[in-house]
């Protein structure tokens, strides 16, 4: 088992290793105390791996109550977020107890913004279950939700008490679910180490491991330096300015790690036309969406009038990364470095024509 700790405005362990999640129980009970853990799940995880979660916190001796909603990004909503608070204070939960996010990115996301708000700050924990959620959305504490104007509109940084990664846990991932995941893991090889985008052909579950530690101490360093995202942090949104826009335009129909994907190779030949990098930069972040049968341009989405540049631009001006008149762009000089660019919100849908 590894252990990165990350140092925020909490100090916390993320725990990567194989075959640990029967322990969750007692490695809770260590970290956070408490007499009630309230799961939150999705329907399809909680299936998988409620049960086996529920026994190991009560032979920690805790009560665990549960609240369980339906899977997918069409769940991220305030119906739901509510639905959850008012479940907590339902079960009288107080601010000694603690609340579990069981699943991907968006139990995790929902979860921990409940547990951020819910008597201004309740004990958090994070059990991912996807790549997606173990690499990124589990760690740094960004928690939301989305608005019908945008992605994750509504929200708080709220780190976690502790996360735990147990990579066994990825072998009932879907293929198209697990590719989700490795467009962020190609995203941190595009901002900060290209040898992950090397090492990405061994999909073994030690390789995996490394992979994901490594992810993940990149994301300690870069939320160690930036936790509320002045600067620095931005670079982790490489890919999700048009990545957002277009899960939006497509009503989240479009998953993340696609959209995230399409997003990283429209900002590249946006970078490679205005001088920022070489084309052989584009080609080799290509080549490694395609390795992993992501999609890797707008002509790649089902209907491609809708995903046009005036489109994307609209819903961009809605990203909370947008500041006033201009909106702050992560293009690669080349593998394994970024800069951030201010683009004036005029130019942006110039800057996403560029690779029609
Ligand atoms: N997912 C990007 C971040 O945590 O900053």
């Amino acid at each position: 088992m590894e252990k990165v700790t990350v140092k925020a405005s909490k100090t916390y362990d993320v725990i990567i290793g194989t075959g640990f999640f029967d322990d969750a129980g007692s490695m809770i009970r260590k970290t956070v105390g408490g007499q009630v853990a309230a799961i939150i799940s999705d329907d399809t995880v909680f299936e998988l791996y409620g049960k086996r979660l529920i026994n190991s916190l009560e032979n920690s001796g805790y009560r665990v109550v549960k609240h369980v909603f339906t899977k997918g990004e069409v769940s991220k909503n305030t119906e739901t977020y509510l639905s959850i608070v008012e479940f907590l204070a339902a079960e009288k939960l107080t601010r000694s107890d603690v609340v579990i996010a069981l699943g991907g990115g968006v139990p995790g996301d929902i979860a921990g913004f409940a547990a951020a708000s819910y008597m201004r700050g309740v004990h958090f924990v994070q059990i991912p279950t996807s790549l997606l959620a173990m690499v990124d959305s589990s760690v740094g504490g960004k928690t939301g939700v989305n608005l019908t104007a945008g992605k994750n509109l509504l929200g708080a940084f709220y780190q976690p008490d502790l996360v735990l990664c147990d990579v066994s846990l990825l072998s009932t991932l879907p293929q198209e679910v697990f590719a989700d995941g490795m467009a962020e893991v190609i995203k941190y090889g595009m901002i900060r180490d290209k040898t992950l985008l090397e090492v990405l052909g061994d999909c073994s579950l030690v390789a995996l491991s490394d992979i994901i530690s490594r992810c993940i101490e990149i994301k300690r360093d870069i939320v160690a330096e930036d936790e509320f995202e002045q600067s620095t942090r931005k670079l982790l949104n490489f890919g999700h300015t048009v990545g957002h826009a277009i899960e939006k335009l497509s009503n989240y129909e479009i998953s993340h790690g696609a959209a995230v994907a399409i997003g990283m190779a429209v900002e590249t030949r946006a970078a490679v036309s205005m001088g920022l990098c070489d084309e052989s930069c584009l080609d080799e972040l290509i080549e490694t969406l395609q390795k992993h049968k992501l999609p890797t341009s707008l002509a790649d989405l089902p209907d491609k009038t809708k995903y046009n540049a005036k489109n994307l631009a609209e819903v961009c001006l809605s990203d909370k990364k947008r500041d006033g008149d201009s909106i702050t762009m992560v293009f690669p000089e080349k593998p394994g470095s970024c800069i951030l660019k201010e683009i004036p919100v005029g130019e942006l849908e110039d800057i996403i024509a560029l690779e029609l």
